[in-house]
């Protein structure tokens, strides 16, 4: 019989997660394997996981589930009925760190009545001192807590926790290694997301995000195709690229095959559809563009994140961005690639952000005339350098900002939407709509939500006649 690890407790230390290049990346091929008791672990046992934050937590969730069904576990689509629940949380403002920390009250008074539930907490969260300190002597209940760079451990994690009855806390705080052929699980059949690299060397002054998920770390481009390449022949019609800024894609190899090579190649799969998220104007390569038009199956949708339409702000926030350049990056967008989608993220309140900043982006929203943007009031993380400001703001002041500014994004989504009335549009399928059975939903090669009725199947590409608009979605007809 193979011995288990007594595995050691581990605690995050932000300092080391903030002093780089100490430790070269490994790129680990043949880490994982499960002893064949790791293997029986979950048989007669369910888990529900949740996801909290961005798409690298959806694929990392995948990855964990992957990992407990090759241990025997059985997904189970209600967390009270569950034997094991895993949180997966974000960090990236205080409210998705609340989120978690309602749904670990929960879980804690689910556990008065059922002493066999055993529940863990993973993801960016983790990463941070202060969430030890906050989950782990707070709720004595947790059974486990492991951090981004620790999920591959899960199987040992488990058995401690199930055989010597004991809390396990694993957070690695280091740059982070590449690691390849993990357990895959994939919850949709047509959409899948694919990770290019792993985490951020950008410290922008407001986030934590180069801290939970370590320097950049891009992954072998033939692994990459190599991946695009058996999903297609699993039935894939979309595949989204994903990094913290897929424009950095390869800096950390030397810099010779860059994100625009590693398009291009991923275009000529032939897989049907392509996107990335998320591209960093600061470094976007204009190349990209003339890569975007010349292939057809690579969508016309770019999410371009600005933050701040005033560049004292932007200066302050660390994101090395001319407004002009920015405009400029639209410009030639708009002109190469036929209808295409620009979405942004916005962040209102930024410490000391007067009126006349707060301006300043109203009036660069105007301009682009965006068709979506993600908009945030500030949050200060701790451990950040904008977090230590002393701001002279009021949240009220702050919200009143959010609310202008939000106004403006469904008057530009709607002005937006409206140009599609009228036209037919080729429509990947999704499924039945959420709230209205009768409906059909999917998304056009723009990117463009649309509610429809027919009689198509999930995966299936089919024409829409555009009847219609929404704040942020087309209605429409399938046409035979
Ligand atoms: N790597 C991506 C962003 C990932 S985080 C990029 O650089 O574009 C997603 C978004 O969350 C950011 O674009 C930003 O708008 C927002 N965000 C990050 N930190 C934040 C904070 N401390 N407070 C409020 N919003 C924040
Ligand atoms: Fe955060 Fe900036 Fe990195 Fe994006 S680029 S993840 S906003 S530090
Ligand atoms: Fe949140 Fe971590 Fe993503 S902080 S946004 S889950 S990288």
């Amino acid at each position: 019989m193979e011995k288990i690890i007594k595995l050691e407790n581990i605690y995050p230390d932000l300092s080391k997660a903030r002093s780089r290049g100490s430790k070269a990346i490994k790129y680990l091929n043949n880490l994982f394997e499960l002893t064949s008791a790791q293997k029986k672990l979950g048989l007669k046992k369910t888990f529900f996981v949740r996801t909290y934050g961005c798409q690298a937590n959806e694929r990392d969730s995948e990855t964990i589930k992957g990992i407990l069904t090759a241990m025997g576990f059985v997904q189970s689509n209600d967390w009270k009925k569950a034997n094991l629940v895993i949180l997966n949380t974000c960090a990236i403002r205080q409210n998705a760190e609340d989120k978690a920390f309602g749904m670990l009250g929960a879980l804690k008074a689910l556990k008065r009545k059922n002493k066999d539930l055993v529940f863990g907490l993973c993801g960016c969260m983790p990463q941070q001192e202060k969430t030890i300190k906050e989950v782990g002597h707070f709720f004595k209940e947790i059974n486990f807590i492991f951090g981004t760079h620790n999920i591959y451990e899960l199987p040992a994690i488990l058995e401690n926790v199930y055989k010597y009855k004991k809390q396990v806390i694993r957070v690695y705080s280091h740059e982070g290694d590449v690691i390849e052929n993990l357990p895959d699980y994939r919850e949709n059949k047509h959409k899948a997301l694919v990770n290019i690299m792993y985490g951020c060397d950008h410290f922008c002054s407001y986030c934590i995000v180069p801290y939970t998920r370590g320097t950049i770390r891009s992954r072998d481009s033939l692994a990459i195709i190599k991946e695009v390449l058996t999903l297609k022949k699993l039935g894939y019609k979309d595949i989204t690229l994903l990094g913290q800024n897929v424009n950095s894609y390869g800096i950390d190899l030397g810099g010779k095959y860059r994100f625009v090579n590693l398009l291009e190649d991923v275009a000529k799969t032939g897989i049907k559809r392509i996107r990335f998220a998320t591209s960093n104007p600061w470094n976007f390569d204009e190349e990209i563009i003339d890569v975007m038009a010349k292939y057809p199956n690579l969508m016309a949708y770019i999410h371009l994140p600005i933050q701040s339409g005033s560049e004292a702000i932007l200066k302050k926030m660390n994101r090395g961005m001319k407004i002009n350049t920015y405009l400029s990056l639209i410009k030639k967008i708009r002109k190469q690639i036929k209808n295409c989608t620009i979405s942004t993220d916005l962040i209102v309140g930024f410490p000391n952000e007067s009126d006349k900043d707060f301006k300043q982006t109203i009036k660069l929203y105007k301009k682009v005339k965006f068709d979506n943007a993600y908009t945030f009031i500030y949050s200060p993380r701790i451990g950040t350098p904008a977090a230590s400001v002393v701001d002279k703001i009021d949240l009220k002041t702050k919200q009143k900002r959010l609310t202008k500014l939000n106004e403006l994004v469904r008057k530009y989504s709607k002005w937006n939407n409206n140009k599609y009335i009228g036209k037919t549009l080729e429509v990947l399928v999704d499924g039945k709509s959420k709230t209205d059975t009768n409906t059909l939903t999917g998304y056009s090669h723009n990117w463009k939500v649309i509610n429809f009725t027919g009689n198509a199947k999930p995966g299936d590409f089919v024409k829409v006649k555009i009847t219609g608009s929404s704040l942020f979605s087309l209605n429409g007809k399938q046409v035979k």
